[in-house]
């Protein structure tokens, strides 16, 4: 049994983590509850009973002796508190992109590179919603054919920017204007995820590609990105295109897909079947279709790849780590 911590458990993936530890029946002794001021003395349900919600500070930290804290409160707050969280014995699974690229922070897709969590200095990164989803089919490639270049373009649902960003288009389409969003998410499409940088990128394109060469431990893969937020709710949508080093079969990555872990092949054009972030939202696994070849270029493949980017691509993958810490 282990005392488990929520940092930033009042927000979208904070709530998200609740569901699927209970869902799960993780091993939990004690579970501690932590957001920021305003939201302590507030409680939230867990198997049926009120837990209270705690300020995020030292004092309500020490003396806990905290096995795992998973967080997902934003970048700053990882920044300051997962290394004190860590400090009184805690194992930190952070959700924010605020260790990921660190070299002493393991960057961990447990289907993926299970191997990385043994080297962990009391923090582990859970990779980008974007970045999760994608390394499934990814993995499978790399091991088989090798890959050249990876074109990512994503779709990506509004739940991943928080509670302010599924307000702003629910309120959208009754015409206010959004609060998170430079403009309209309602009827809109913005290519613009976090900040822009200094090359033209966003950062989440960035991300993509670094966490990318991370997970899938090679530096000289060529990696391109756009990212785009579109007004849907929940689970983000891409097209990854690929070139691979050698030949394939198409019936061979189909095949291949299907004995992944992790990963449902959903791809039946004559019954129109293909993944959409309605039919996705909800489940565990990634889901996979439109897999066909992509004919301008030797060895090249086209796929779209659906995940629940809340589940699969933030909470679920957090929780799946922390399993992989108990065994
Ligand atoms: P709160 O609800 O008290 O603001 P989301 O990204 O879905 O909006 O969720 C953000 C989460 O991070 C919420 O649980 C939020 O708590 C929490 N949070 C925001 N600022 C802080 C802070 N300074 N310290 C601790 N938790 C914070």
């Amino acid at each position: 049994m282990y005392n488990v911590a929520i940092v930033g458990a009042t927000g979208n993936v904070g709530r998200k983590f609740l569901e699927i530890l209970e869902e799960r029946d993780f091993k939990i002794n004690k579970l501690y509850l932590f957001a920021s001021k305003r939201s302590a003395g507030t409680t939230l349900i867990f198997k049926g009973k009120e837990v209270l919600v705690e300020e995020t500070c030292l004092d309500n930290i020490k003396n806990k002796k905290i096995d795992f804290a998973l967080f997902s409160a934003g970048g700053d707050v990882s920044l300051k508190f997962a290394p004190i969280f860590s400090s009184y014995g805690a194992v930190v699974i952070d959700n924010s992109s605020a260790w990921r690229m660190d070299k002493n922070v393991p960057l961990v897709v447990p289907e993926v590179n299970p191997e990385d969590i043994k080297w962990h200095n009391g923090i582990i990164a859970n990779p980008n919603c974007s970045t999760i989803q994608a390394m499934l089919p990814l993995k499978v490639l790399l091991d088989n054919y090798g890959i050249k270049r990876i074109v990512y373009s994503t779709y990506q649902a509004v739940s991943g920017a928080g509670v302010q960003g599924i307000l702003d288009l629910k309120d959208g389409i009754n015409g206010i204007l959004p609060k998170k969003f430079p403009y309209p998410i309602a009827g809109n499409c913005l290519p613009h995820i976090d900040v822009f940088l200094e090359n033209g990128y966003t950062k989440e394109e960035i991300k993509m590609i670094d966490e990318t060469k991370k997970i899938l431990h090679n530096k000289d893969l060529k990696i391109t990105a756009t990212a785009v937020r579109v007004p849907v709710l929940n689970s983000h949508s891409e097209s990854i295109n690929v070139e691979l080093s050698n030949e394939y079969k198409l019936e061979d990555v189909i095949k291949l897909f299907k004995n992944t872990n992790g990963l449902t092949v959903y791809d039946n054009l004559d019954e129109l079947k293909y993944p959409t972030p309605l039919l996705v939202s909800g489940e565990d696994n990634i889901f996979v279709g439109r897999i066909r070849r992509d004919f301008s270029i030797e060895n090249g493949l086209n796929l779209w790849v659906v995940g629940d980017n809340i589940r699969k691509g933030a909470a679920l993958n957090a929780v799946q780590i922390a399993e992989l810490l108990t065994k």
